[in-house]
């Protein structure tokens, strides 16, 4: 039987993960073992084949009994330990929700509703590391793929809104300190009468400036205002975030001709699920009918969302969205600038298929 190690299964990823492996019945077919530095040693939780003991993150002895690796831990954990287990002849299959290995010649980004038989002939022709694309990317493809599948895409701009939760939970939580800061004086402020909108408006501004508002995680308010830069920044202006887009989508779709992608990402006070707004430039002229079925039937999880107002506040959302696998695309149509020129807007839960759901499909696949 096969060994499976699950390294850093307790964070968020890796909680998605474990829930969604357990939901699915996954744990069959193989033996897991649960890995952390600090409960080595203690008794595992309870996963069906799963051995009962929690063993050493950073025992390559213990690592390298495994025949998997599918690893949340994170980028730093990756960079120490991927290169000290291949040094030390360790040959197992590496599948990682961490952008470190993402760009390394030889492995393969992996979201097998768009690139399963790069993943497939991956497997086949002995490619040992498979890394989780980057949550936006990932997302984007998942509701695009249809237009890239056809070739259609001749470059396209994509404007992000992520929620507190990718930037991590401790994050997520500060969104909600601000929230409940700002609750608070909110309460404070509406018991005196002569306050109006204004007034309430003009001293939650400066609550928000000021030194005692809960910012040490962000560094800024992102409840009330929004943070139009994610991660940090690389060549031409762009943040790492923004120039994820590019690279990463054509290392999935295997382009020969690189398909531009750019935008700007904005961190925004959602809790969970980024969303994303598209201008996209076809390479020929398409009825609107087309790129709506070619959107919708692409995959099983995308929900095209009619461009309607009701349609559209009530399924294109992150309140609809969260803790589902479900794609809604909507808002799609031709855009004023020209009859080649799309707009369209699309919501995913960036936990699942922007980084859960596609590590536990590609250990399904390389156990079969
Ligand atoms: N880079 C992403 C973010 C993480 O900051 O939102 C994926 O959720």
């Amino acid at each position: 039987m096969k060994k499976v190690g699950i390294i850093g299964w307790r964070g968020m990823v890796g909680s998605v993960l474990m829930d969604r492996m357990a939901q699915e019945g996954d744990f069959q077919g193989f033996k897991s073992y649960l890995f952390s530095t600090s409960l080595k040693g203690e008794k595992a939780p309870i996963y069906p084949n799963t051995h009962d003991t929690v063993l050493d993150s950073n025992s390559i002895e213990e690592l390298s009994d495994m025949d998997f690796i599918v690893t949340c831990q994170g980028g730093d954990y990756t960079k120490d330990i991927h290169p000290k287990l291949r040094s030390a002849g360790w040959n197992g299959l590496w599948i990682d929700a961490a952008s470190a290995l993402r760009m390394k010649e030889d492995a393969i980004i992996v979201l097998d509703p768009v690139n399963s038989s790069q993943i497939e002939q991956g497997l086949n022709n002995g490619v040992k590391d498979y890394i989780g694309g980057n949550c936006t990317v990932s997302l984007m493809l998942m509701g695009l793929g249809g237009l890239f599948k056809e070739g259609l895409v001749d470059w396209m701009s994509s404007m992000t809104y992520q929620a507190a939760s990718g930037a991590g939970a401790r994050n997520m939580l500060e969104l909600l300190s601000q929230m409940n800061h700002i609750g608070e004086k909110y309460n404070l402020l509406k018991s005196d009468p002569a306050n109006g909108a204004l007034e309430i408006e003009t001293s939650l501004a400066t609550e928000l400036k000021g030194n005692s508002f809960p910012k040490d995680m962000f560094g800024y308010p992102l409840a009330l205002s929004l943070l139009p830069w994610i991660d940090v920044p690389v060549e031409g202006g762009q943040s790492k975030e923004e120039w994820k887009a590019q690279v990463e989508a054509n290392k999935i779709l295997g382009t020969q001709k690189i398909i531009p992608i750019d935008g700007t990402c904005v961190r925004v006070g959602a809790l969970r699920c980024h969303s994303q707004g598209f201008t996209i430039k076809l390479n020929k002229s398409v009825d609107l009918k087309t790129v709506e079925d070619l959107i919708a039937n692409h995959n099983d999880w995308v929900e095209f969302v009619p461009n309607e107002k009701e349609m559209t506040l009530s399924k294109l959302t992150p309140t609809y969205t969260s803790g589902t696998l479900k794609i809604p695309v909507g808002r799609v149509r031709k855009m004023t600038l020209g009859d080649q020129y799309l707009n369209a807007f699309s919501i995913g839960d960036q936990l699942l298929w922007g980084a859960a759901e596609p590590l536990r499909r590609t250990l399904l696949m390389a156990l079969k």
